[in-house]
């Protein structure tokens, strides 16, 4: 038997809970949170598919801990998400939104050589904060448009487009900072106030990983008082991120309602990617996309079985 949640908001804790007890499997957005309160409610769950490559929504040792799979979407949104980044960088550099607001408002003037002027990106240097496949395809576009690219991060990236840093030095000596971490215990508020104090003044901020790795209110702060120029944003705490919300206040900020991977194309690949994790698992085989394979050994179906 299928469930499926009607509406358009997302269930809370407990209308999760509720609908997803009896289940074996159960997809997700990254608006459910998967903590042990719900695992524990659903003694018969034996995965949980996720609508998303971020998994930050799910406690993965709680799931480990009770046995419950856990599967992602990686790979088939790195372009998209790469895109709407670049978009943002753009948008940003070039002033987009104040141009397209003069427009509708009725400033548009006279031809003037001084009117809302940016900045180009060739010969700008990029720097990306994590270099996994979404930082590793902004950096072949930033390539393209003649921008020098380096990056810091866990990962060794190997054949990453571009110079490896301290991240120190990335901060301090990037025009462009473009964030593309997970969101972990470690990264959760990396983006804070000496961190924007350590970039170049009037840098630019692009952000399409997860709202929780920056301190918002140090952004606020930062764009104020101009040690940011400008920043881009697709992701928020909270989101929705209401109207009234004091980081709207700031200068220079533009921000998107979490638009990474809203192509037909990618979201599609990733509904059919969740689908897949969700009944191969289901079927007792190995997921291609397992996020906790010690969720897999620990039920015994490990190395070779
Ligand atoms: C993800 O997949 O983690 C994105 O943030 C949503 O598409």
């Amino acid at each position: 038997m299928i469930d499926t949640w009607p509406e358009a908001r997302p269930p809370t804790a407990d209308e999760l809970a509720e609908r997803a007890s009896p289940c074996a499997g159960i997809l997700t957005m990254l608006t459910e949170r998967v903590d042990e309160a719900l695992l524990e409610r659903c003694p018969d769950l034996r995965v949980v598919a996720n609508m998303a490559v971020g998994f930050d929504n799910v406690d993965v040792d709680a799931a480990t801990a009770h046995g419950v799979l856990v599967t992602n979407t990686p790979g088939v949104l790195t372009e998209a998400t790469a895109d709407l980044a670049f978009a943002l960088l753009l948008a940003a550099a070039r002033r987009l939104p104040e141009g397209s607001t003069a427009v509708r408002e009725g400033d548009w003037g006279p031809w003037d050589p001084g009117w809302l002027l940016g900045r180009e990106l060739n010969g700008l240097t990029l720097g990306i904060v994590g270099p996994g496949r979404i930082g590793s395809a902004v950096a072949r576009r930033a390539q393209a448009f003649g921008m020098t690219v380096t990056y810091c991060g866990r990962r060794d990236a190997v054949a990453f487009p571009g110079l490896r840093a301290p991240w120190r030095e990335v901060l301090r000596t990037a025009d462009v900072v473009s964030v593309h971490v997970p969101l972990t215990g470690e990264t959760a508020g990396m983006f804070d106030a000496p961190a924007f104090s350590a970039m170049k003044r009037g840098a630019i901020f692009v952000n399409t990983s997860r709202g929780g790795v920056v301190d918002q209110d140090a952004l606020r702060a930062a764009l104020e008082s101009g040690q940011i120029g400008a920043a881009a944003l697709d992701v928020t705490v909270p989101e929705p991120l209401p109207p009234d919300h004091p980081l709207l206040a700031a200068p220079n900020l533009i921000v998107l309602p979490h638009l990474g991977s809203a192509t037909h194309e990618t979201r599609a690949r990733m509904a059919e990617l969740s689908v897949d994790g969700l009944l191969s698992a289901l079927r007792g085989e190995r997921p291609h996309h397992l996020v906790n394979p010690a969720a897999w050994e620990r039920a015994g179906r490990g190395a070779g079985a």
